[in-house]
């Protein structure tokens, strides 16, 4: 998939941190775009909840304002990027990244943002990224790390994998991407249907600090001891 042009990005401000109300506003305007840009097959039953589906795959893809509602992306995250061009972000499971797209369009630069899939499918194929399964091998990146390294809605089978399973699996996901997170940087899972005690899974983790808020199926972690 070509990624989305809606206009005339930002540029960087170090002075002019982004506020509320232009994020919003702009989110708004991006998302009214976005929208125009959805093949007309796609289900739209969802699209005010916050997401759209490909009837054809069965893939169930995000508007950039959900991934805000989950604090998978924050405000201040996009002004730390914006602020800082050495701070970067990697997209585990990003589809067509549409939350990822928005924030180039406010200033964010193409190569402080990596994504990933496991298919190459609806991919931005102009835009950097890898093709990976998150619960296997993952790339080395160069010896590159993230400072954030997001999995937003990137879990959809954990629904049909039995508990037990699940937990292996998130052990290994998270085992992966602490090798590639920065010493103070944040590993963020959203949409996970963990129907396990996070304790199981820090045990097995002793390096990271875990939290899982379990209503809004919301994962952090952390290094435990940052360098
Ligand atoms: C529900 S979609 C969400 C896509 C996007 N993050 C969003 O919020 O719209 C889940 C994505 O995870 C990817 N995915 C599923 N299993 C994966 C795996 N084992 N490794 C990497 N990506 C995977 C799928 O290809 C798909 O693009």
């Amino acid at each position: 998939m070509p990624s989305l042009d809606s206009g005339q990005s930002e540029g960087p401000s170090i002075r002019h941190p982004l506020t509320e109300q232009k994020l919003t506003s702009a989110l708004a305007e991006f998302e009214s775009v976005l929208t125009s840009t959805f093949p007309s097959n796609w289900d739209r039953t969802y699209l005010d909840v916050g997401f759209v589906t490909s009837p054809d795959t069965k893939d169930v893809f995000f508007l950039p304002s959900f991934a805000f509602k989950t604090g998978t992306i924050t405000l201040p995250d996009i002004n730390d990027l914006k602020q800082d061009p050495g701070k970067n972000i990697l997209s585990v499971g990003a589809g067509p990244a549409y939350f990822e797209q928005f924030l180039l369009k406010l200033g964010v630069n193409p190569n402080q943002i990596m994504l990933s899939d496991i298919d190459s499918r609806f991919l931005p194929a102009d835009l950097p990224h890898t093709i990976f399964d998150m619960n296997g091998q993952w790339p080395s990146f160069d010896g590159q790390q993230f400072d954030l390294i997001v999995f937003n809605q990137a879990f959809p089978t954990f629904k049909v994998i039995p508990p037990d399973e699940r937990k292996v699996k998130l052990i290994g996901i998270l085992g992966s991407a602490t090798n590639a997170l920065s010493d103070d940087g944040e590993i963020r899972m959203s949409g996970l249907r963990l129907d396990t005690s996070i304790q199981d899974v820090s045990v097995a983790l002793h390096g990271l600090s875990i939290s899982y808020d379990a209503q809004k199926q919301f994962l952090r972690a952390r290094h435990a001891q940052p360098k």
